[in-house]
């Protein structure tokens, strides 16, 4: 085959096997309940839950609802401030704006990409409600910073875990952090149950109100206490879920093994840099980034560009940044003075295909091609 026109993603998902996956849906088809906690749903919930070393996890049809539904849980007056990166995908800030709430964009740390803890306490005003910080490509937050800020201002600390799944932070799971977290388990996350997400959150007394809000609302037969949405996940998904389950540490393992052949081939690739994961963190293998330094001789836009001529797709992840969105731009915290860190990192960044079947020659063509460029 002509390696040209072989087409690569920057991700591929993990799918169940079908032999697997028929005799569930029988079951389920022939069950009557397709959804509204069925016994999929129900299990998925507790693997998930201990999985993640969570207190609390309460599944939903995708991660976007389950972040509108954390937001909302804290009954923070309209017109609050949350003060959240530039540097993650739209849904993060739209679910601040969803909610009535204005996001206000903190620059990012150059190593780990997640909000700038040190830049945090500036910004706050008598508006500011909460912190959303992301684990952006599964780095974590600097949580403890993030824990010791949110206590001295009295605020609410909301993490976007959606790249983060499993996650550990000195072997404690990532979503118990925080007031309340977000997973995401879209078709491109390492995890996913076709699209999905869950919330975990340490205070029980959080539980009637999350599970509420993920249901219109409705507490019991007869009432209805909250403005809720439909964030539930189907039984079909569920069942995706348990089936993927079974694949993740074999996912994970590739995936390792994928990122040290890169990490090995680009060290000695002066002006490739390769952010490294801070000291007693695991990784969740969700993305392979690259920053293009100006040792480099060509610019980051040439290296996607010429991935593309060859029809591998890179993402510039994210480019645009939210910042930047027409509906964010006038915005003052989106002022470019105000984020230079994000406004270097969004020219310099490329995510490279990561995942467990891409091959060896395939990565092998990624690193020739970016190596040849050092050349021109
Ligand atoms: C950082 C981040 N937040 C939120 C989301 C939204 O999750 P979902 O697609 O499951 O709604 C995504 C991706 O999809 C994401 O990458």
């Amino acid at each position: 085959m002509d390696l040209d026109k072989k087409i690569t993603y920057v991700t591929r998902p993990i799918v169940p096997s079908i032999n697997d996956f028929i005799p569930l849906v029988e079951e389920l088809f022939a069950s009557g309940q397709l959804t509204n906690k069925g016994k999929n749903h129900e299990l998925l919930e507790i693997k998930l839950k201990a999985l993640l070393k969570a207190s609390n996890c309460l599944l939903f049809n995708n991660g976007t609802s389950a972040l509108l539904c954390a937001l909302k849980a804290f009954d923070f007056p309209i017109g609050s401030e949350i003060i959240t990166t530039p540097w993650t995908f739209a849904a993060t800030p739209h679910c601040i704006s969803w909610n009535g709430f204005s996001p206000v964009f903190c620059d990012i740390e150059k190593n780990t990409f997640c909000i700038d803890s040190s830049k945090i306490e500036n910004m706050i005003t008598k508006r500011t409600r909460a912190i959303l910080g992301v684990h952006v490509y599964g780095f974590p937050c600097n949580v403890i910073e993030i824990e010791r800020i949110a206590k001295k201002y009295n605020l609410k600390v909301i993490y976007d875990a959606a790249h983060a799944f499993t996650t550990e932070i000195n072997g404690k799971g990532i979503g118990t952090y925080g007031d309340i977290s977000m997973f995401s388990f879209h078709a491109t996350k390492l995890f996913n149950t076709l699209e999905g997400g869950a919330l975990t959150y340490n205070d029980g007394s959080l539980q009637k109100k999350v599970n509420n809000l993920r249901n219109f609302g409705i507490c019991s037969e007869e009432s209805v206490e909250d403005v809720g949405i439909n964030g539930k996940m189907n039984e079909l998904q569920a069942i995706v879920g348990l089936l993927n389950l079974k694949l993740i540490d074999e996912e994970k393992r590739k995936r390792k093994i994928l990122k040290e052949f890169y990490d090995k081939s680009f060290s000695n690739v002066k002006g490739i840099r390769i952010p490294k994961m801070p000291q007693n963190t695991s990784h969740s293998y969700q993305y392979y980034t690259i920053i293009v330094e100006d040792e480099f001789p060509c610019s980051r836009d040439k290296i996607y560009d010429n991935l593309k001529n060859k029809n591998i797709f890179a993402r510039k992840y994210f480019f645009p940044m939210c910042a930047d969105y027409e509906c964010y731009k006038d915005l003052p915290s989106s002022r470019p003075e105000n984020l230079p860190v994000a406004n270097d990192i969004k020219d310099r960044i490329l995510c490279l295909p990561f995942y467990g079947d891409l091959d060896v020659t395939t990565a092998n063509r990624i690193i020739k091609i970016i190596e040849k460029l050092k050349n021109e």
